[in-house]
């Protein structure tokens, strides 16, 4: 049988071990706030994203038990929600470090980059807010075609930043990635300040105690257009990005879904 992505790990092999003899692992994403650690590995010609949650020893913010158990989740929300702009998950190969995630590779650069590279001319997040609106409405438009599907299905929306996104400048294609603290709501802020970016966060979102909901997920999503487009947003889209900001969720649009449905009536009035 010719050796797949899928062939079952040896008893106790690492993830590195494992796709160095599969193939040749060509990224290494070792330096995220998660612990995780993930790869890109071409096997048989075919490139992937190889997510795992990193060595048992190491215990950044979340600890190895707790890490794996965002991967299983990113497992069932990959296994429930097919979108072309979701990265389709391949198979679940089991390593010495837990799961190993294999998902699509996806061509492209991350819009989200480090603070102080926001102002560089050449970083993406500069590149991709410069480009025409159109073009910006449109990644705009698949986001949250995404989170309408989602939303549609009770999830509520984690740590959705501009980190959350691959585009590619040359056939305009996007990727959402990283769901893996996405979970069906409401349910009840147990941190205080949670994960994310404070740029599309919530107040609720830094309130120990506070309903996290789908009126949250809004407000993330209402930020991202904030963020992307600033005040070129054309008029009916600003009043729906409006509303989606407004700091008591009661004043924001009631689901991803509702907010959806009036960013599309907007856009169908632009003309
Ligand atoms: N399907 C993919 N194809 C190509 N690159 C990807 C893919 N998914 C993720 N990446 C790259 O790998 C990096 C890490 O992925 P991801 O954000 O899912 O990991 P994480 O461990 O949750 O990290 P973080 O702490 O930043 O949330 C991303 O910033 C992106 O550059
Ligand atoms: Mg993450």
């Amino acid at each position: 049988m010719p050796v797949t992505i899928a062939t079952p790990a040896l008893p106790d092999e690492a993830p590195e071990h494992y796709l160095a003899r599969l193939g040749t692992v060509f990224a290494r994403f070792d330096r995220q706030d998660s612990g995780n650690v993930s790869y890109g590995v071409v096997v048989d010609g075919e490139r992937h994203f190889v997510k795992t949650a990193g060595h048992p020893d190491h215990a950044p913010f979340l600890d190895h038990a707790q890490r794996v158990g965002l991967l299983r989740n990113a497992v069932r929300l990959a296994r429930a929600y097919r979108h072309p702009a979701l990265p389709a998950l391949h198979t679940v190969v089991e390593s010495a470090h837990g799961p190993m995630l294999v998902y699509d590779w996806a061509d492209g650069e991350l819009v989200g980059v480090p603070r102080e590279q926001r102002d560089d001319p050449a970083s993406a997040y500069h590149r991709f807010r410069s480009l025409p609106a159109d073009r910006v409405l449109a990644v705009l438009d698949t986001v949250f075609d995404v989170h309408d599907l989602l939303g549609r299905n009770g999830e509520v929306a984690g740590d959705f930043y501009d980190g959350c996104l691959i585009y590619d400048f040359t056939t305009r294609d996007v990727a959402v990635i990283d769901l893996d603290t996405y979970r069906p709501g409401p349910y009840r802020n147990d941190m205080g300040r949670m994960f994310g970016s404070s740029r599309f966060m919530a107040p609720e979102e830094f309130t120990l105690g506070a309903l996290i909901d789908q009126r949250t997920s809004v407000f993330t999503m209402g930020r991202t257009a904030r963020v992307f487009l600033g005040d070129h947003l054309p008029g009916p889209l600003n009043g729906v990005v409006t509303r989606a900001c407004r700091p008591d969720p009661a004043d924001r649009h009631a689901s991803l879904p509702e907010f959806c449905a009036a960013w599309h009536d907007a856009r169908s009035h632009l003309g």
